[in-house]
C-alpha cells in the first residue's frame, strides 16, 4: 500500500483526509474524543509537511441529508483544540462553503468539511452516484488520505470512490491498525486468547468461526453469553437471547472442543430484575438464574477466571463489554477483564468502541494497553478474514 511519503511533496497542495471521527456525542458534549485524537498524528504530520488539510468524515447515520443534530462542528472544534491550531469548519461538504473554505486554507493549515453523510451519494447503493459525488469531493483536493481506519469495511464515496479518483495512500492510522491486526491473524504468540462480549452473539459469529482456527482460549461474556448458555440448556430469565442462533453457537462449541480450543463461559452472573441504576443486583450461578430476572453483567467468579486467563496470555484480543458497564452496579467484570488486559506480557488489543469507551471510562490510559483499534465493524471484519474495499482499493 501507497503511503504518505509516496506522495512527493506535499507543500501547497491539498490533501483530502478522510477520518473517522464518529465520537459518542451526548447533545454538543462529546463523550469520549478517541478517535478524534487518534487522527491528529496523520493530520499534524501533513501540516507539518505543507499541505493544506481537508478533513472529510462522517458523524452518525443521518440518512443522507442535512440533520443539525449530526453536525461534525463540535468534533471540528475539538480537533482544533487538540490541534492546537484553528481548524476552518465548512457548512457543507462539496458546496459553496467547502469551495470558500477550502480556497481560504494557506500552507499548514486544515479545514474540516460537513458530514459527508448529508450528502446521499455517499452511501447510495448506486455506484454511479457514488462516483459522481466522490467527484465532486475530489474537484477540491490533489490528493487522497485514507485515515478513517473505523470506515475502511464501507464501500462508501469518500472511502472507496475516491481513492479511485485522485492519488491516494493509506494515513499513519490506518498503517498502523493494519499491522496489529496482521499481528492477530499471523504468527501471533501463544497462548492467544480472545476474549468476546457484547449485545449481539450474530454480530461476532464471524470473528468466532475465523479465530477458532488461531485461538487457544476463547472468552464469553455481555449479553452474547445469554445465547451460549442457552445453547448448554440453561435457563437465561429476561436476559438478552438470540433464538435463531443457538443452533450455530452449539456448532461453534462443538468445532472449539474438536481443535482443543478452551472455551471459557461464565460460571456466574449478576442479575436484577430490570435494567435500571435502582435494580438491586444479586449474583447467582448460570444454573441458577431466575427465570424473571435478567443477567447484565459476569459474577465476580467468572470475572476472576477470565483475568487470569488473560494475564496468562502472550497476546490478547478483546472486543464488546462483559456487562452493562454504563451503569455502576455492572461495570466491575468489564473494569476486570480490561485492568488484566493491562497486565498482559505481550500484545493486548482493544477493539470496538464500546469496550474503548469503557477502558475509558475506568480511567486506564491508552498506554497501559498495547493498542486500542478505533474501528470496531472494521476490525471485526479484518479478523473474520473478509477483504476490507476501503484497503482492498488502495493495495495496487
Ligand atoms: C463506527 O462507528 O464503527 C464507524 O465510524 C463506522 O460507522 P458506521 O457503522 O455507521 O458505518
Amino acid at each position: 500500500m501507497k503511503t504518505i511519503d509516496d506522495l512527493g511533496d506535499l507543500a501547497g497542495r491539498r490533501v483530502l483526509v478522510r477520518s473517522d471521527l464518529n465520537v459518542p456525542l451526548d447533545g454538543v458534549t462529546i463523550a469520549d474524543d478517541g478517535r478524534i485524537r487518534a487522527s491528529v498524528p496523520t493530520i499534524t504530520r501533513l501540516r507539518d509537511a505543507g499541505a493544506r488539510v481537508i478533513v472529510v468524515a462522517h458523524l452518525g447515520r443521518p440518512d443522507g441529508r442535512p440533520d443539525p443534530a449530526y453536525s461534525l462542528a463540535p468534533v471540528a472544534a475539538r480537533l482544533g483544540q487538540l490541534l492546537g491550531a484553528p481548524v476552518a469548519f465548512a457548512a457543507d461538504t462539496v458546496g459553496d462553503s467547502a469551495k470558500a473554505t477550502v480556497d481560504g486554507l494557506e500552507d499548514g493549515q486544515v479545514a474540516v468539511l460537513e458530514n459527508v453523510r448529508f450528502e446521499p451519494g455517499e452511501t447510495s447503493k448506486d455506484e454511479s452516484e457514488r462516483r459522481d459525488f466522490a467527484a465532486r469531493l475530489a474537484a477540491l483536493a490533489d490528493v487522497f488520505v485514507s485515515d478513517g481506519f473505523g470506515v475502511v469495511h464501507r464501500k462508501q464515496a469518500s472511502v472507496y470512490e475516491i481513492a479511485t479518483i485522485l492519488p491516494a495512500a493509506v494515513g499513519g492510522l490506518v498503517a498502523a491498525e493494519v499491522e496489529v491486526l496482521q499481528r492477530l491473524t499471523g504468527q501471533t504468540e501463544r497462548p492467544y486468547t480472545v476474549v468476546l462480549g457484547g449485545s449481539k452473539v450474530s454480530d461476532k459469529l464471524g470473528v468466532i468461526d475465523n479465530l477458532l482456527d488461531k485461538a487457544d482460549a476463547l472468552l464469553i461474556g455481555g449479553g452474547m453469553m445469554f445465547t451460549f448458555l442457552a445453547a448448554q440448556g440453561h435457563e437465561v430469565g429476561t436476559s438478552l437471547l438470540e433464538d435463531n442462533q443457538l443452533d450455530t453457537v452449539r456448532g461453534h462449541v462443538a468445532r472449539a472442543a474438536e481443535q482443543g480450543v478452551r472455551l471459557v463461559l461464565p460460571t456466574d452472573v449478576v442479575v436484577a430484575p430490570e435494567l435500571s441504576d435502582d435494580a438491586t443486583p444479586t449474583t447467582v450461578a448460570v444454573d441458577a438464574m431466575p427465570s424473571d430476572q435478567m443477567g447484565l453483567d459476569i459474577g465476580p467468579e467468572s470475572a476472576a477466571a477470565f483475568a487470569e486467563v488473560i494475564r496468562g496470555s502472550r497476546t490478547v484480543f478483546w472486543n464488546g463489554p462483559m456487562g452493562v458497564f454504563e451503569l455502576a452496579a455492572f461495570a466491575a467484570g468489564t473494569k476486570q477483564v480490561a485492568e488484566a488486559l493491562t497486565e498482559v506480557d505481550g500484545l493486548s488489543v482493544v477493539g470496538g468502541g464500546d469496550s474503548a469507551a469503557a477502558v475509558r471510562a475506568f480511567g486506564l490510559s491508552d498506554e497501559s494497553f498495547g493498542h486500542i483499534s478505533t474501528g470496531g465493524g472494521a476490525s471485526l471484519e479484518y479478523l473474520e478474514g473478509k477483504s476490507l474495499p476501503g484497503l482492498e482499493i488502495l493495495a495496487g
